[in-house]
Order: C-alpha cells, then sequence, then structure tokens
C-alpha cells in the first residue's frame, strides 16, 4: 500500500494549487493535549491554504494567518511548559526552533502579498515546517513524555 507523504507538494508537484495535510495517525505523539493542539494546527493551515487557493483578498488571508499564528503561539508554550515540567533534556533545542520559526512567520506575514511568491513561500514554509517539526521533534518529544509518565496539562 503507498503511503502519502504528510509534507504538501509544491505546486508543480502537484499540478497546481496547493493540498491540504490530512490528518493521520502518524502525526500522534501519545501526549493528548499536544495531538489535539495539532490537529487544530493543521484544520487552520488548511484554511489558510484554502483561502489562497480561492484568490481571497489580503485581508481574508492575513486574517486567516493570524489565527494560525496565535493558536501556534498558545501551542508552543503548552509544549514549552511540558517540557519544563518533565524536565526534558531538549528542551532549549526544541524552544529555539519554535522561536525560530515564529519569527519567520512574522516576519513573511508582514510583507505578505496575497498572490506573490511570498504567499506561496508562506505555504510551503508553513505546512513543510508544521508537518516536519511534528513528525520529528513533537514525536520525540511525547515519547520522552509518555516514558516518563508526565501527566498531560
Ligand atoms: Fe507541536
Ligand atoms: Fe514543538
Amino acid at each position: 500500500m503507498q503511503t502519502r507523504a504528510p509534507i504538501i507538494p509544491s505546486p508543480e508537484e502537484s499540478d497546481g494549487g496547493w493540498e491540504m495535510i490530512i490528518w493521520t495517525d502518524e502525526y500522534l505523539t501519545g501526549n493528548p493535549g499536544m495531538d489535539g493542539d495539532h490537529r487544530r494546527l493543521l484544520a487552520l493551515f488548511n484554511e489558510f491554504l484554502t483561502a489562497v487557493n480561492a484568490g481571497q483578498g489580503d485581508g481574508a488571508v492575513r486574517g486567516v494567518l493570524d489565527e494560525l499564528t496565535d493558536y501556534t503561539r498558545h501551542h508552543f508554550a503548552r509544549e514549552e511548559r511540558l517540557m519544563l515540567e518533565g524536565r526534558y533534556p531538549q528542551y532549549e533545542r526544541h524552544k529555539k526552533m519554535h522561536d525560530t520559526f515564529s519569527r519567520q512567520v512574522a516576519d513573511a506575514r508582514d510583507h505578505l502579498v496575497v498572490g506573490s511568491g511570498m504567499s506561496a513561500f508562506l505555504l510551503s514554509f508553513l505546512g513543510g515546517w508544521l508537518a516536519r517539526h511534528i513528525l520529528g521533534t513533537d514525536r520525540d518529544l511525547g515519547h520522552f513524555l509518555s516514558n516518563r509518565g508526565a501527566a498531560d496539562h
């Protein structure tokens, strides 16, 4: 059986338009709080993608992107709290990834002109980063927390 790559393809690869990220159990980290957040994050990413693909105006696209950014902030804070509570040895490295990503998205958002290369960049950057980060870095954290039996907050 062929498994679908969770990373969204570029428009060239996908024959026009960006594809949604479909949730699969591959994204599960084992931490219910993180998993719930990740589902919501991917849903918000798909909303952003839909707005761009539908050719909605700058204001609408930026509004959806802001919602995604706000939720990302909330989610990163949750993971960072879990890491501190669980005395996670990779805390600094993981937090740095969150910080860099947040800065890059904020920069890109400030320069967003819908229909320009920037929205395509944001789509590929956001989608690719979220999928890879959840599948790698966040799953490592989830496994660590499960092994420790840390309570979810
Ligand atoms: Fe996460
Ligand atoms: Fe994370």
